[in-house]
Parts: structure tokens; C-alpha cells; sequence
């Protein structure tokens, strides 16, 4: 079984496999149904995507002033194809000195990210999203999250994610803590066409 899961993982690391994935699990409804519910996108604001693959939650903004970031060289790429014109993509580890010239951002996202990151890592990372923040801006997450009311297919499914770092709805609220003066985190089990919990962070300065 560790052997089919690190093949599902190293498979799902090509940009084209992945995006036929999310087209199976129905991932273009989720994102719209996520950008509807919790992101409330205005035109013409400033955004940071950080993890943002291949950059797909474009396809559900307004026209925005769009910045992604990604460690992976293969989804920036990919991002920068289908996306021309329609923001700035970087292959690159965010850090402080990365964002000058660029903040503040009106709104940052952090979609499918903290579940790849350790408490440390993530609450740096936390950290960078909040001071690239304007006063009034919000940083909206999505993550996998596990929850004692979901079902064991559900549960099943979240524990062989390619992310190691799952985490209840309230661990996922621990790691903002401290950092932002209001965090909201909902939980929905209605945005994949599969049994899946995710966990929905808004969070503002
Ligand atoms: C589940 S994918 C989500 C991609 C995209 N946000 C989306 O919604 O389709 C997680 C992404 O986080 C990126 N990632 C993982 N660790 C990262 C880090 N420390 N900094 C930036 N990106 C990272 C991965 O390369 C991957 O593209």
C-alpha cells in the first residue's frame, strides 16, 4: 500500500495528471463554490496565491492584480502557459525580501498549502502572509481537515493526501493564532464530488 501511495504521489507531481485529477474529483466546482462562499473577490484588488500551483484559481477571479507563488518550477510553468497576461508567477520559496516592491495585498490565498507544512514552516509562512497584508486585507486558506463526524471514506481518503500535515479545523486555527486579530475557520463536506472534509480559514490583520 506505501508503495501504490508514493507512485499516486510521484504521479500526481506532473502538472497534466494533476489537473486531470482535479477534473475527476470535480476541483473547478469547489474552487468557484470557495471563491463565492469565503474569498468574495473585488476587481481591480491586489492578490498573493502563495502554493499556487498551476495557478487554476484564476479562472474564478475578477480581473485582479494576481502575484503566485510555487516551489515547483513545473506548475509555474504551466501557470505561466494558460495564464499570460494575467498576473506574475514565480518558481520560488516566498521569503521576506521576495515581496518587496509587491505588498500590500488586499487578499492572500493559501490554497491546498498548510497541509504541506509543519507547524514551523507554516507558521512562518503564516507569518510572511500577514505582513504582506494591507490594514483591511484577509488571507483565506483551504486545506484537507479531519473531523470526527466525517466518514471513514472521507477520512481515508484525507490520510493518504500527498500532504503530511493534516489537520483538525482547530489545529488549523492554532497555527494563526497570535498572528491575526480575527480568524474564522468553517468546515464544508460539499465541494468535492468525493466524501472529503475541508477546512476553511479567513483570517484578518
Ligand atoms: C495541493 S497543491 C495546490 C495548488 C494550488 N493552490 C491549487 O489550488 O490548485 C499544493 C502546492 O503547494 C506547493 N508548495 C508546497 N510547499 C510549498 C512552499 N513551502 N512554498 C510554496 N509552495 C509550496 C506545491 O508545489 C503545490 O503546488
Amino acid at each position: 500500500m506505501a508503495q501504490v501511495t508514493s507512485g499516486l504521489r510521484a504521479v500526481l507531481s506532473v502538472p497534466a495528471v494533476y489537473d486531470l485529477f482535479e477534473n475527476v474529483v470535480g476541483a473547478a466546482r469547489c474552487r468557484s463554490t470557495f471563491v463565492h462562499d469565503f474569498v468574495r473577490p473585488v476587481a481591480g484588488e491586489r492578490v498573493l496565491d502563495v502554493g499556487c500551483g498551476t495557478a487554476a484559481i484564476l479562472a474564478c477571479l475578477p480581473d485582479v492584480d494576481y502575484c503566485g507563488y510555487d516551489i515547483s518550477e513545473a506548475y509555474i510553468d504551466k501557470a505561466r502557459m494558460r495564464f499570460a497576461g494575467r498576473g506574475r508567477f514565480f518558481a520560488a520559496l516566498l521569503s521576506d525580501h521576495s515581496l518587496d516592491g509587491e505588498r500590500p495585498f488586499d487578499l492572500v490565498l493559501a490554497i491546498g498549502l498548510l497541509h504541506h507544512l509543519d507547524d514551523t514552516e507554516a507558521t512562518r509562512l503564516l507569518g510572511l502572509c500577514r505582513a504582506a497584508l494591507a490594514r483591511q486585507g484577509r488571507l483565506v486558506t483551504l486545506d484537507p481537515c479531519y473531523d470526527r463526524s466525517q466518514s471513514p471514506v472521507a477520512r481515508w481518503i484525507i490520510a493518504h493526501d500527498r500532504g503530511q500535515n493534516v489537520r483538525d479545523a482547530d489545529g488549523y486555527g492554532r497555527l494563526a493564532a497570535g498572528l491575526f486579530a480575527r480568524i474564522a475557520v468553517h468546515r464544508r463536506g460539499d465541494l468535492l464530488r468525493i466524501p472529503y472534509t475541508h477546512a476553511i480559514m479567513v483570517c484578518q490583520a
